[in-house]
């Protein structure tokens, strides 16, 4: 977690600029861009020439909503903006989800932004439904777009950005070391759950997760992290009681808007190679915290992503050959 004196400086003194980079003729797929962070994204994505944005969004009526809006934000033709349902939750919703996106003529950027704080215990792909959706549905999305994207590199010459969007909390994350031989079998059982915790973790393990992908897929598609500060969105919109008097509180005293949030996130998904495998966070590439460097549980996380992914999606893996 940033220490007290970069928080206030990324909340408060830190100047984000409007990024720049041009997205003309690129097709852009963001998921949760019915609100917050990913709505903002694809406003921005627009301004900047992008030439098709889907919104993939598990409620088509919020999705259509949130289309409506951005087409009225950026002026752009019919057809531009397009809703897509995509429930994370829902191997078969993926699926349908890939059927469509490897009908595309191209993808040049996929920014994996959906995300959840999850209050209540429940159990999703035999696991605690925070890492079920930041973890297993989100990489299960994107292993099955990677070929999609290389097709795209290799016809167009271009290279393609997947970014993640992950959070600063990873860092404080507390890493269950005796887990068993599963670390997402263990998270089923409700006694092994510290739902406090659950957020920072499902990002520790999102970090592993695009670490591992990034090392394997390697050139053309630069695949990066990023934090993009404590923005004002419905996150944590399910918090109750004191936790959500504190939340608001921290939210009108410090929190930055979801534009000002999504314009890093635009910054991460047109950055250059030299951010591939990396985090960045206020717009810079940062050192990762030790815990992000343990090759133990980055290994072990990602042997059991990959069986559970497997699992959901026989053949999966294939994409990552
Ligand atoms: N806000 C911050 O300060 C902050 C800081 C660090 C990182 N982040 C990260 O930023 C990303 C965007 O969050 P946000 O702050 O913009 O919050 P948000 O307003 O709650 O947006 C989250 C989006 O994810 C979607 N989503 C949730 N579960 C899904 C599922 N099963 N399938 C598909 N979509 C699903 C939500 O859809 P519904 O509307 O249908 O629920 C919503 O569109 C998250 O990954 C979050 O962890 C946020």
């Amino acid at each position: 977690m940033p220490s007290l004196a970069n928080f206030i400086h990324t909340q408060f003194v830190l100047t984000i600029p409007q990024p720049s980079a041009s997205f003309s003729s690129k097709t852009v797929i963001i998921t949760g861009a019915n609100g917050g962070l990913g709505k903002e994204t694809a406003k921005h994505v627009l301004r900047l020439g992008a030439s098709k944005v889907v919104l993939a969004c598990r409620s088509p009526a919020r999705g259509n909503r949130a289309r409506v809006e951005v087409e009225l934000a950026s002026k752009c033709g019919p057809g531009v903006v397009n809703v897509w349902e995509l429930d994370l939750e829902s191997p078969s919703s993926i699926k349908g989800f890939v059927d469509k996106a490897n009908a595309l003529p191209r993808l040049d950027v996929l920014v994996n932004n959906a995300g959840i704080m999850e209050v209540e215990f429940r159990v999703v792909y035999g696991t605690e439904r925070t890492v079920a959706v930041n973890d297993i549905g989100t990489f299960l999305l994107a292993l099955q777009l990677i070929p999609k994207m290389k097709e795209t590199a290799r016809r167009f010459g271009v290279t393609p950005h997947m970014t993640f969007v992950g959070s600063a909390l990873y860092d404080v994350a507390k890493y269950p070391e005796r887990h068993g031989g599963d670390l997402f079998t263990w998270l089923e059982d409700e006694r092994n759950v510290n739902l406090a915790n659950q957020y920072n973790l499902s990002k520790l393990l999102q970090l592993y997760g695009a670490i591992k992908l990034s090392s394997i897929v390697g050139s053309p598609i630069v695949i990066n992290s990023m934090d993009p500060c404590f923005c004002g969105t419905h996150l944590a919109d399910r918090l109750t009681g004191v936790k959500k008097v504190l939340i608001k509180l921290l939210t009108a005293a410090a929190a930055r808007t979801a534009e000002e949030g999504s314009r890093l996130v635009v910054q991460a998904a047109s950055a250059g190679p030299e951010t591939h495998g990396l985090y960045l966070r206020a717009g810079a590439v940062q050192k990762y915290a030790p815990i992000a460097l343990d090759k133990g549980k980055a290994s072990h996380v990602w042997e059991v992503l990959c069986a559970r992914l497997e699992k959901l999606q026989p053949g999966v893996l294939e994409n990552l050959r």
